[in-house]
């Protein structure tokens, strides 16, 4: 199908007032909401939120300068879905192929308390490739808070379906020197800067002054990151999720990234929620599991 086509496909989504199908970087679509407390942009190519942004405060995501906008790679920012595993995989794609994919746009709601929301499924075939047959969903939520909502189900008859899953949010911070993150005290975590020995979080407030690339394990309560710089608080509160990662790249690895400015890390955090390493999940033939997140904000 060629790009032009989708485009018209896409606009019989589209709400007046709430929801419009632009071209966006690379020549992707890209869905605009529009609230009246806040803006959101995503894109179908991987389902990917790549902004939201209440209208009193700055945006809450961050977003690479030099992210890839093309098919076949990834966009550095936002919430890149991870599914169906985290990490590297020799020989296949690292994070899972889901955030390479072209989502079907199957509906959009305005709702009656004003809120609009987007759903998405991942087209079969590609669920079907790597496994047993699986449905994937994914329902964005906007309004006053951002919340976003993975659901899967195992729709084959005889395999079980084992995945891993993420919501890898990248925040927007004003200075990540004086960023901390708190709710994370007493639990334990994979160091995957040394080599994934199992650590216990012993502090109430996370700070960052070198590389941070953490998978915290059991954890489904909220998580907040302080951001004194731009005078706010932001809340992680989820459901479905027992894992939360936390990543700085730091200077090194942002200048090895090619998808990253070299002095980017000064603007982001990730605290990702998701089920991962310990916490995969395993359906049996017609299960289904679904993950919730919903992302709010408070000024300082
Ligand atoms: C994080 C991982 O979730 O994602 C890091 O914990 C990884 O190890 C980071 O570097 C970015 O991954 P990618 O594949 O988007 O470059």
């Amino acid at each position: 199908m060629t790009p032009g086509t989708h485009l018209e496909q896409l606009q019989r989504h589209a709400i007046p007032n709430r929801i419009s199908i632009e071209r966006g970087h690379g020549g992707l679509d890209k869905i605009i909401v529009r609230t009246d407390q806040s803006t959101a942009e995503v894109y179908p190519h991987g389902a990917h939120v790549t902004g939201f942004q209440k209208h009193d405060e700055p945006a809450l995501l961050f977003m690479s300068r030099s992210s890839w906008f093309e098919p076949g790679h990834p966009i550095r920012g936002g919430v890149p879905i991870v599914f169906p595993w985290f990490g590297p995989r020799e020989g296949a794609p690292a994070h899972g192929y889901a955030r390479l994919m072209r989502w079907d746009l199957c509906e959009t709601t305005a709702t009656p308390e004003g809120h609009v929301r987007l759903r998405f499924k991942l087209p079969p075939s590609t669920a079907k490739n790597e496994g047993p047959e699986a449905q994937v969903h994914y329902e964005v939520t906007v309004g006053n808070t951002l919340t976003m909502e993975l659901g899967v189900a195992n729709t084959d008859a005889s395999a079980p379906l084992t995945f891993e899953s993420c919501l890898h949010t990248y925040f927007a911070v004003g200075d990540i020197n004086t960023v901390s993150i708190r709710g994370l005290k007493g639990v334990s975590y994979l160091d995957r800067l040394d080599g994934s020995a199992r650590k216990v979080e012993v502090s109430d407030s996370i700070r960052f002054n070198s590389e941070v690339d953490r998978t915290y394990q059991d954890t489904t309560g909220p998580v907040e990151i302080r951001d004194p710089s731009l005078q706010r608080i932001v809340r992680v509160e989820k459901s479905g999720s027992h894992s939360t990662v936390v990543w700085n790249p730091w200077v090194a690895k942002s200048r090895a990234m090619p998808d990253f400015g070299d002095e980017e890390y000064q603007r982001m955090v990730c605290v990702e929620s998701g089920n991962v390493a310990d916490h995969h999940l395993t359906l049996k033939p017609g299960q289904s599991t679904s993950m919730k997140v919903v992302l709010s904000s408070r000024s300082i």
